[in-house]
């Protein structure tokens, strides 16, 4: 069953009758640039085909009903009781409902619409991307959910626009400190493309990936192992960023360029230097993909995909035993290139793959984590796939 008959029967239990409508958003796989969005860098994800679906109903007073076929729970509260939720008390809803309720909040917030002055709605939401993949599992359902009210409550917000209330939701809601390139790629996919986004300005160029012509696809390695953004890792490697910055007397690491890295060689400590190295040299390797893939195309860009591999393991710290194995076997298994994506310390692996290639490099990833003791990974094949819709 897809995730939008899913949502629909779910809200049909919830409310007795049928939604006024359904809108769905995707996750997203990263080609390249991990970690720069936050340091107003440079990006190139593409939208992936699982989505999440949010099917609606409008309701006669002004409370917010949210419920998922992920999470048993069902929660309801009064929309003009959001303000006193977000961002202090979010732990007196479950965990998962602060991604949709965290969503209206936001969304009221940028708006300055009055809580009071909108109708409320009943939202059964149903999902296909695989939740602490490091796919956006998350963005999805911001995504989904923000596209939905926005339209509901005819609040007029453009994609940029909805992809910041999702971010918002995600830090000050939810509580995770990320960037916005989830946010973006699932609001601005497109078919048989990746989004260049320059996170400063969030200006979005669509580059053509050329996979079909090359007869190339992309392989996800999920390897299982679940990560969260809200807790450790990501945040103090924000922080070192930010140390790094300020160290360089410069308002991001976006401004800094490969030539400064022997300046800041001399004024930081080590590690903090190599964090730093990881995002100079990771948006340079964005720059360079994008242009190889204009000039070359996709099987140009597998040395790229590589050394931000061996940029995120040596220098940022952020890959598992798990994530290099995924990595290593799809190489030795003859693909073009191999990288995690997304926020590390658990999470998917990709690989760029010639398409009579999939079956050995699957079942190479599958040999080499049973060899090291690892749960067996799920493997399948993603493709660059449309950004957040309305369905029906
Ligand atoms: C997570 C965050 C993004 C980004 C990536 C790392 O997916 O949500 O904002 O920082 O990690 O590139």
């Amino acid at each position: 069953m897809t995730a939008a008959s899913q949502a629909r029967d779910l809200f049909t239990e919830l409310t007795g009758s049928g939604p006024v409508g359904t809108w769905s958003a995707p996750g997203r796989v990263n080609l390249i640039g991990e970690h720069t969005d936050y340091n107003d860098g440079f990006v190139l994800p593409f939208a992936i085909q699982q989505r999440t679906c949010v099917a609606l109903g409008e309701r006669a007073d002004g409370h917010i009903r949210v419920t998922s076929t992920v999470e048993g729970e069902t929660v309801e509260v009064d929309l003009t009781g959001l303000d006193l939720l977000f961002p202090k008390n979010r732990g007196a809803v479950p965990e998962w409902s602060t991604y949709p309720l965290g969503v209206a909040w936001a969304l009221l917030r940028a708006t300055g619409v009055d809580a009071a002055s909108v109708r409320g709605v009943d939202l059964a939401i149903a999902s296909d991307v695989p939740i602490g993949a490091g796919l956006s599992s998350s963005a999805a359902i911001e995504g989904a959910v923000a596209a939905a009210l926005n339209d509901t409550w005819r609040l007029g917000l453009d994609r940029v626009a909805l992809a910041q209330v999702g971010r918002t939701a995600e830090n000050d809601a939810v509580g995770a400190p990320t960037g916005i390139m989830d946010q973006m790629a699932s609001m601005l996919g497109r078919a048989d493309a990746a989004i260049f986004l320059d996170c400063r300005s969030l200006e979005a160029d669509v580059v053509d990936l050329g996979f079909t012509d090359a007869g190339l696809e992309i392989v996800v390695i999920d390897t299982g192992v679940k990560h969260s953004h809200a807790t450790g890792g990501y945040g103090e490697r924000r922080e070192a960023c930010e140390r790094g910055a300020a160290a360089m007397g410069v308002p991001a690491l976006r401004d800094l360029s490969v030539d400064d890295l022997a300046r800041a060689a001399e004024l930081m400590d080590e590690v903090t230097f190599r964090r730093v190295r990881h995002i100079v040299t990771e948006n340079q390797r964005v720059l360079d993909t994008v242009r190889a893939l204009r000039e070359q195309g996709p099987s140009a860009i597998g040395e790229l995909l590589l050394a931000s591999h061996a940029s995120m393991r040596d220098d940022f710290e952020i890959s598992v035993a798990e994530l290099d194995t995924a990595v290593d076997a799809a190489m030795a298994a003859g693909a073009v290139g191999a990288r995690m994506t997304g926020g590390g310390f658990g999470g998917a692996a990709i690989a760029l793959v010639a398409h009579d290639s999939v079956a050995t490099v699957t079942d190479a990833a599958t040999a080499a984590f049973a060899a090291s003791g690892f749960a067996a990974p799920t493997i399948f094949s993603v493709r660059p796939s449309a950004g957040a819709a309305r369905d029906v």
